[in-house]
């Protein structure tokens, strides 16, 4: 595991947002297809703002989402339509390069939804997962104390009582978030400090879930300051 700090939440978007560029050109020049898994939230998108479209083939990424807010297509709470917004329509990556998870309004339930998504998730691993982690060191939509934590059967699954609203969510379970050949915490804000702490003392994943999440190959936390406050000084 690897952690890397920067001063603050605007240096820490950019170096996300230069990373992400180069491990995308990386995968590239080696013949493959980027699979990358994006995370919602408020540093995400500050890095997706960050994101130069001359700094990768991005459109020759495809890219899932690790959760989403089960709201009507379009909605502005949607994490799809964020990213969208942020970085994916704004540098050209078509739709056909984009999964993004069943809305409110499908004709299906919820359950059934997230057993559609699953059937969307590609056999071979992700090679990045951006994980954003909440003030209780949730990961996705994978809270403490919440039954999906433990999951290890299905690979989506449906929330229905997100402790952070909107209430009704689809998420990715460990199983399918840690079938990546690298696993990025992204994390900005002081409010952040003690989950960062909890996840890297080891605390139960039931209580931090943000604890189970590891790449294959690679398992980076990309931290402003302020964040890593409460991490051990070495
Ligand atoms: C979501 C996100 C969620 C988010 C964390 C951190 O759909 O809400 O996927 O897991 O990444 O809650 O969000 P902030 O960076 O905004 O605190």
């Amino acid at each position: 595991m690897t952690i890397h700090v920067f001063d603050d939440a605007a240096t820490l978007a950019r170096e996300i947002a230069a990373r992400l560029a180069a491990r995308v050109n990386e995968i590239v020049a080696e013949g493959r297809t980027p699979r990358i898994v994006l995370t919602g939230g408020s540093i995400a998108i500050k890095a997706y703002r960050q994101i130069e479209a001359d700094a990768a083939d991005w459109a020759a990424a495809e890219y899932w989402w690790g959760d989403e807010r089960f709201v009507p297509e379009g909605h502005e709470d949607r994490n799809d339509r964020q990213a969208r917004e942020a970085f994916l329509d704004r540098v050209g990556v078509p739709a056909h390069r984009l999964h993004p998870m069943p809305a409110h309004g499908c004709d299906v339930s919820m359950a059934e939804a997230a057993d559609e998504y699953a059937r969307e998730l590609p056999d071979q691993p992700f090679d990045v997962v951006l994980l954003g982690v909440g003030p209780d060191a949730h990961i996705a939509s994978l809270f403490p104390g919440h039954p999906q934590v433990g999951e290890q059967d299905r690979v989506v699954v449906e929330v229905y009582d997100s402790p952070k609203p909107p209430p009704q969510r689809i998420s990715l379970t460990f199983p399918a978030l840690n079938h990546t050949r690298a696993t990025w915490f992204i994390v900005s804000g002081a409010d952040k400090a003690e989950a960062v702490a909890k996840a890297h003392r080891g605390v139960p994943v039931e209580e931090a879930p943000a604890t189970g999440a590891r790449g294959m190959d690679e398992t980076v936390w990309l931290l402003d300051a302020d964040a890593a406050r409460d991490l051990p000084t070495t």
